[in-house]
Formats: structure tokens, C-alpha cells, sequence
């Protein structure tokens, strides 16, 4: 078999691999009190009312009448409703054929890099989630790395060509939410240049203040940009996996290429999933999601107060479950989360896991219980740096 040359392009491990081995290793010395900040997975149980929609769709299941089999390849019309008129509150259209349930940000980004033809030149502002980048390198597409400023938005590179832009707001990792301006900025770009944004909107249920929830918020942003939501960070589902992407109409050659995609990519998402996905959108599902976005932004917020305490300085983004710190002088990215691990016994991301392209970084998650985000906080505030 030959295999795909552009694996050599990729390091040798996925980010949060790599991590999940030198926690292991953190283990050995800390044991249960090892505080993982690391991976942004969500922690806190699932809502009650989510759970019982659930329930029920299983016991649907066991009945000959209510059983289901293969679920609709793009998914289910109620959850697809239930999206839609998750957009009509912010004044936005998005009809049945123009989303695509899928399980989550990270498979949806290569599957739109499957739409495209290898060697595509592929704009990344950086620092920028992994994932999407990795699909990108792996599809032989071409990434032009955009510094972004360490507490504003990336700067779009007008003149330079390029097939397609990958922007995440708010950033993961820095938690910057950008505002309509800047989005403007990147949409007008993209019209110039003939590209299209894929604009993974994973954390948009963290959006609070000065930054905007949808790009289709933009005027002519429908012309050329596809939006991912996730269903992971909001509402618990890291594990149980559900998300959908947005294409309109009118990029009907995109929206044909990712219905026909659809037919061959999986088989869908399961009912069972989709009938939770749906509960989401209940009044209390949206209730407990805001609860639950700011417990975690609290979170975010102590851990800031405890870095600003011995002199480290994060990133403004507070539209985020995540703290984007810059290490203190004289320490790597990757020496200075080994001494957290080692001196605090928590585990931290580097920088360059997130290709940061400029500096020395870290990134703590928030998704943890508010005991362990308040004991990391101490040992931060003790550290002799
Ligand atoms: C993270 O940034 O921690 C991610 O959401 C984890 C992942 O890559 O799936």
C-alpha cells in the first residue's frame, strides 16, 4: 500500500496526545491530585433534561413501531427545525438544505477539506485550533499563516490569494470573539480573493459583550462562508458527539459538493443523539447551557486572577472557556508547562500546540470543577517563578 506522504508533514503526535502521555507520567509523582487543564474537555454532567429526552428516544427504539434505522444522512428535520429557529433569534435564515448534522467540529473540518482539491492555499491565523489545520495538511492544502495580535483579531492578508480561510471565534485558544467589523474585514477578503471562510463557531455559546455569535451576522457572508457549530462545550456533549455545519444556497456548488458528501462520508448521527441535540434547544436545555457557559467563564476568570497574581499576563478574550498566557521570560512554552506540572501538578498546553507562530504561550482549560480550578489556583499563586 502506498500511504499518504503528507502524514511526514504532521507531528508526530496529535497535540493532545502528546499531552495525555506527560500526564500519565505527572501521575506517577501527583496521583489523584493531578489537576488536568490541559484537553478542553468538559467535565460537569450532562443536563437532566437532555438526558431524559434521551431516554425516551431509546425506549422509542425497543418498540417495533418506534424503531429506527439508518438516520437521514444530512439529519434529522426536527433537530434540523430546532437549529433553524436557533438562528431565526438572531435574524438569520438557515433552511433544512443548508445544514448538515455531523458529529462534531473536528470530523467536519475534514470533511470540508475533502471538498477541495490538494495543493489549495488555505489562510490560518494563528495561534488556531489544531485540528483544522491538520485536516488541511493532510488533504496536501497549503497553509499561509496570520499572526493574530496576542489580544485582537487577525488581520486579513488583502492582496494575497488563497482558496479558502480558516477563523474560529472565539479563538480557541486565545478566546477572542471577533465583532462585526473585524469579521467584515475578513469576509470582504474572502469576496476579493473569491475564497471561502470556514468558520467554526465551536464555542459561540460563549459569546457574551462585543463580539457576534454568527458570521452570517455579516452582510455577504452567505456568498462565502460555511459556519460550524458544536454541540461539545455549550451543552456537554464531548462525548456523546453532535455538531452541524452551515452551507447556504447561495454557494450552491459548496452546498451540492457537502450534500453529496453526506451519501459517502458516515452514516449519520444516531436518533438517540439528535433527539438529545434537539432537547438542547428546550427553554430549560438553554437555560441550563447559559448556567452551565458561565460556571466555566467564572472558572476562566479565577485561573486569570491567579497568573496576573505572580506577574503572568493572559489574553483580554474572555468570551471563552480557555486562559491564553504568555509564559514569564526566561521559560519555553514547553519548559514552562513542565514546571507547572512538576512544581503545581498541573497540566498545561504549549503554545506551539496550537502552532503559535510568535512567542512563548500556554493555554489552561476551565472545564473543570470549580474545587480543582480553585486548588490549581492556589498552587499557581505559590509558584517560586
Ligand atoms: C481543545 O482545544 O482542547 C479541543 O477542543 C480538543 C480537541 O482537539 O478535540
Amino acid at each position: 500500500m502506498k500511504f499518504n506522504d503528507f502524514f511526514g508533514n504532521l507531528p508526530p503526535s496529535y497535540v493532545f496526545a502528546g499531552l495525555a502521555v506527560k500526564k500519565n507520567l505527572a501521575r506517577k509523582k501527583w496521583g489523584d491530585e493531578l489537576i488536568d487543564l490541559g484537553i478542553g474537555d468538559v467535565r460537569l454532567p450532562l443536563f437532566g433534561c437532555v438526558a431524559d429526552e434521551m431516554k425516551k428516544a431509546t425506549d422509542e427504539l425497543t418498540a417495533a413501531s418506534g424503531f429506527r434505522g439508518y438516520p437521514p444522512a444530512s439529519g434529522y428535520d426536527f433537530l434540523k427545525d430546532a437549529i433553524s429557529a436557533d438562528y431565526a433569534k438572531l435574524g438569520i435564515t438557515a433552511d433544512r438544505n443548508e445544514i448538515f448534522v455531523n458529529d462534531g467540529a473536528k470530523g467536519e473540518l475534514f470533511a470540508l477539506n475533502s471538498l477541495m482539491g490538494g495543493g489549495s492555499k488555505i489562510v490560518f491565523p494563528t495561534p488556531c485550533y489544531p485540528a483544522g489545520l491538520e485536516a488541511a495538511i493532510l488533504h496536501g492544502n497549503e497553509p499561509i499563516f496570520v499572526r493574530s495580535d496576542d489580544n485582537g483579531a487577525p488581520i486579513p492578508p488583502f492582496g494575497k490569494q488563497c482558496d479558502a480561510i480558516y477563523l474560529c471565534s472565539p479563538s480557541n485558544p486565545s478566546g477572542k470573539a471577533m465583532n462585526e467589523n473585524e469579521l467584515g474585514l475578513w469576509v470582504e477578503y474572502a469576496l476579493s480573493v473569491g475564497a471561502t471562510i470556514f468558520f467554526d463557531g465551536a464555542y459561540s455559546d460563549y459569546v457574551q459583550g462585543g463580539g457576534i455569535k454568527s458570521i452570517f451576522l455579516v452582510p455577504g457572508s452567505k456568498k462565502c462562508a460555511a459556519e460550524i457549530r458544536s454541540f461539545s462545550k455549550g451543552y456537554g456533549f464531548t462525548g456523546i458527539r453532535l455538531g452541524y455545519v452551515v452551507v447556504p444556497q447561495e454557494q450552491k456548488e459548496l452546498n451540492d459538493l457537502r450534500k453529496r458528501l453526506s451519501g459517502c462520508l458516515d452514516n449519520g448521527v444516531s436518533y438517540v443523539t439528535q433527539r438529545g441535540g434537539a432537547a438542547c434547544f428546550s427553554e430549560k436545555g438553554q437555560a441550563e447551557m447559559r448556567k452551565r457557559v458561565g460556571y466555566y467563564k467564572t472558572n476562566a476568570a479565577i485561573l486569570k486572577q491567579a497568573l496576573k497574581a505572580v506577574g503572568i499576563k493572559s489574553a483580554d478574550g474572555n468570551d471563552s472557556p480557555y486562559v491564553y498566557s504568555e509564559c514569564p521570560g526566561r521559560f519555553t512554552d514547553e519548559a514552562f508547562c513542565a514546571l507547572l506540572s512538576d512544581k503545581a501538578g498541573v497540566i498545561a498546553t504549549p503554545g506551539r500546540g496550537f502552532y503559535e507562530q510568535g512567542g512563548e504561550f500556554f493555554r489552561l482549560s476551565a472545564f473543570a470543577p470549580r474545587k480543582e480550578i480553585l486548588a490549581a489556583s492556589d498552587r499557581i499563586r505559590d509558584l517560586d517563578i
